[in-house]
Formats: structure tokens, sequence, C-alpha cells
């Protein structure tokens, strides 16, 4: 099939790059073209395993190209909508305006029978009324809302296997479900759920998603404020309750609590669009989901100042990790560059490391000192902060860091270390949410 994808960002980026794995001709557009130029020359602009090499052979097939020139869509079929979804400066709610410009933009090269599919994470009813500014358009188009579920660091994977496919589409409009089963042929062959349905219900189910997860995170770092007031280990707390089936262990690892461009945006999206619909009091628990998942920062603060003896002025803290999580240089809402910033902020001589991130840490925050290296970032440490759990860092060996550090004192901020190896080797271990 031939495939437009408009906004080639880390969703339309991988997304451009597995249609054309799967045999599509795909052209991925977007008005940036400095990104544009980077993916024509096979390089991501961000950071994501197997994109580059799915690049380099989708381009060497010939059937993936990049353009900023929107006018090369006309000729596709399909034509997905994979812009962002940021939160607004000035509240909760999410701004649209790159999702309608893309969707004006397209308006004059679609034909009749031509498919809009919208990928990005939108508040309900936005596929609603944007299907009606296509049928407006008088192309004979019509418009299907397809959300992702893609994760940073899994993104290829998740693209070319997803666990379920939803599809949002308007009333008798049976030729947006073929189109999509054609799209989606190969992951439909080999048994991915698909689930048809109308468009708030797709639009919901993506924030709906979104929310349990967050939610689930939340409530085991709610867990370990409790843990903490009552010397209880909230990682033994979530091992235990994970073994019953209906709770299950994942997304239950307690400690700095979640970030990125996804979750924090869509909840407070989410209560923002819930308010505008009178249903404000059916998720105000989020509000709680949020406040608990910031206060996990604050107590990362406290921890530090702590282990250092109560004033970090002038103390050097080696910062191990920036990205939201590991395996992504995304440093949108990372809980971890947050307390980087605050420590700074507080006096404190801030060494930060992490094997992806540091670039973007510094477009961001340029005032910290930041190294290449692990050894680098901890030589002359007072406190030494694991922030994002890199392989690479849940490795370290506590005998070698100590011999590099000025003070042998150390605060896991994902419960990712062995307790028993780092107090066993003469350190002061503090984590969140364990004695
Ligand atoms: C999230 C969802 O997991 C995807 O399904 C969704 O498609 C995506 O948002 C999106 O809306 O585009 P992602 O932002 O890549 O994916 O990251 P997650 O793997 O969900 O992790 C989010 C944050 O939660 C990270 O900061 C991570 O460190 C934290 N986390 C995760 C925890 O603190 N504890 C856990 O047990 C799991």
């Amino acid at each position: 099939m031939r495939v437009s994808v408009v906004g080639c960002g880390y969703l339309g980026a991988v997304h451009a790059a597995c249609m054309a794995e799967l045999g599509h001709e795909v052209v991925g557009i977007d008005v940036d073209a400095a990104k544009i130029e980077m993916l024509a020359s096979g390089k991501p602009p961000f950071f994501e395993p197997g994109l580059p090499e799915l690049l380099t052979s989708a381009m060497a097939s010939g059937r993936l190209t990049f353009t900023t020139d929107i006018s090369e869509a006309a000729g596709a079929t399909v034509h997905f909508v994979a812009v962002g979804t940021p939160q607004l400066g000035d509240s909760n709610a999410a701004d649209l305006r790159y999702v309608d410009a893309a969707v004006d933009a397209l308006l004059p090269h679609l034909a009749a029978g031509d498919l809009v599919v919208g990928k990005s994470t939108v508040p309900v009813g936005t596929a609603a009324r944007l299907a009606d500014v296509v049928a407006a358009s008088g192309s004979g188009a019509t418009l299907a809302w397809n959300p992702e579920f893609l994760r940073e660091g899994f993104a290829v994977k998740d693209t070319l296997t997803p666990d379920r496919l939803v599809y949002g589409i308007g009333q008798d409009d049976a030729s947006a479900e073929a189109a999509l089963d054609g799209v989606y042929a190969s992951a439909l062959a080999g048994g991915t759920p698909k689930v048809v349905t109308d468009y708030a219900t797709a639009e919901l189910v993506k924030v709906a998603a979104n929310a349990f997860l967050a939610t689930k995170i939340s409530f085991i770092n709610a867990m370990a404020e409790v843990a903490e007031a009552t010397g209880a280990d909230v990682t033994q707390l979530a091992d235990a309750i994970g073994y019953d089936a209906r709770i299950g262990r994942r997304f239950l690892n307690a400690g700095l609590g979640f970030g990125g461009g996804c979750l924090p945006k869509d909840i407070r999206a989410f209560m923002a669009r819930a308010e505008e619909l009178g249903v404000d009091q059916a998720l105000s628990f989020l509000r709680e989901v949020d406040s608990i998942n910031l206060r996990r920062r604050e107590r990362m603060v406290d921890l530090a100042t702590e282990v250092v003896g109560g004033d970090l002025r002038g103390k050097n803290i080696a910062v191990l990790g920036l990205a939201f999580k590991p395996d992504s240089d995304d440093v949108r809402d990372s809980p971890a560059l947050d307390v980087a910033i605050r420590l700074a902020e507080l006096g404190a001589h801030v060494i930060a490391t992490d094997p992806e991130a540091v670039e973007t840490s510094r477009r961001r925050y340029p005032d910290a000192d930041y190294v290449t290296t692990a050894e680098e970032a901890v030589k002359g440490a007072d406190a030494v902060l694991l922030l994002t759990e890199w392989k690479q860092y849940r490795e370290l060996d506590p005998e070698a860091v100590g011999a590099l550090v000025e003070r042998r004192a150390i605060v896991d901020g994902r419960n990712c270390l062995d307790p028993a190896a780092w107090r066993g080797a003469g350190w002061t271990y503090r984590a969140l949410g364990r004695p």
C-alpha cells in the first residue's frame, strides 16, 4: 500500500520505518527540515534501539522516503497523523495545534477513498471533530483513529508486533476497516487482537491505558511512602503482591516515578478533558497519582541532603542517569533530570552522566557539569545518586566505585542495586521505600 506519515518524531519516524519494513511504500513528512535531513540520511534524530538498522534497510529497499513537502502525500491512500500533542503552557490540557495543522495541510492532497488515520494521543472528541473537517473538504476521504501503544526503547518491536490494534472508525465506514486491515495484514496474520470501535472509545482506550499504568506506578510509590514510615521494604511488598496474577509484577517498580513525553501529560490532559465534560470527579484520583509521583522527586532530594550531612551546598553529587527511563535519550519531564536540576539549584555541584541523554539534558539545562562515563561522574563524589536504571549502572561494582568517591554514600532512586553488596563494601545505602 502507499502510505504517508505526517510527523516524524518518536512516533512517526518509527511508524514510517516499520510500515516500509512491512512492505508498504512510505513517505515520511515533517515541517522540521533538520529532522527530515537526518532521517533521509538514515540517522534517527533520537536514540531508539533497532531504529537505525531499520531505517537503513527500509531506505535501501527504496520503499521509504522523507520530505518536508506535504504535497508528496498525494498518491498515498492511507495518511497517518503522528504529530505531538504536548501539554499547553498555561493549563493541563493538550495542545492540538499540530494535529489540526497536519490535517489541514493534508486536505488539498486527499483523493476519494483515502483514509486519514490519527495516531496521536488526543482528548476524546477530537476525532469526531476532525472527521467533520475531512468530510467538509469534499475530497471523499474519511478518517479513522488508530491509537499507538509503543514504548520508547521497544518502539520497533511494539510497532511491528503490537499487543493489540484498535480502530476507531466512523459510522458505516466499512472501507476504513479494510484499509487498516491491509496496513496491518502481517500483525493480524500473526494473531494480534483487533478491537473495532467508535472514535470516542478508541481515543479513550489510549488515555485509559496510560492512566492505568501511571496509577499502578503511583500506587506502589504510595506504598513506598508508607514503607518509609514503618521500616517495611516496598520491593519485597511488590514481589509478594505481584505473584497474584490479578495484580501482576510489571509496572510495580517503586522509585523515582514516571516521566517522559506521555504518562505525565496524558493524565493531565485526561483530567482537563474530564472537567470540560463535567465528569472531573471520575478522574480526581489522577490528581493524587500526579502528586504521589512528584513527591518522589522531593523525597529523593531529601535523601541526598541527608546522606551528605544536611547541607548540599558545595557538595559533589554524582548523578547517574538523566533519561526518563533506560534505553532512551528522552528527558521530557524526566524525574532524573528534574532531581539533578533541583540539587544544583540548592547549591550542590552536580556531575551528571547518562549513556545517551547528556546532549538532550544539556539542551534543557546547560548549567550542570556533564561527563561521559560513570567513573568520571563519581570521582571525588560526596554522594552518588542512581536515577535511571541503565544496565551499566545496575552492574556497577561497589568496590571499584568506592575507590573513586570521596565518601561511600549512594541513593538508589530506582531500587535496582543489591543493598547487601553495597553495604558490605562499606557504603551508606539509601533507597526509596526500603529500610
Ligand atoms: C508509555 C506507555 O507505556 C506506552 O504504552 C505508550 O504507548 C506511551 O507511553 C505513549 O503514550 O506513547 P513510555 O513513555 O515509553 O510509554 O514509557 P514507560 O515504559 O511507560 O515508562 C514511563 C515511566 O514510568 C518511566 O519514567 C519509567 O521509569 C517509569 N516506571 C515504569 C516506573 O517508575 N516504574 C515502573 O514499574 C515502570
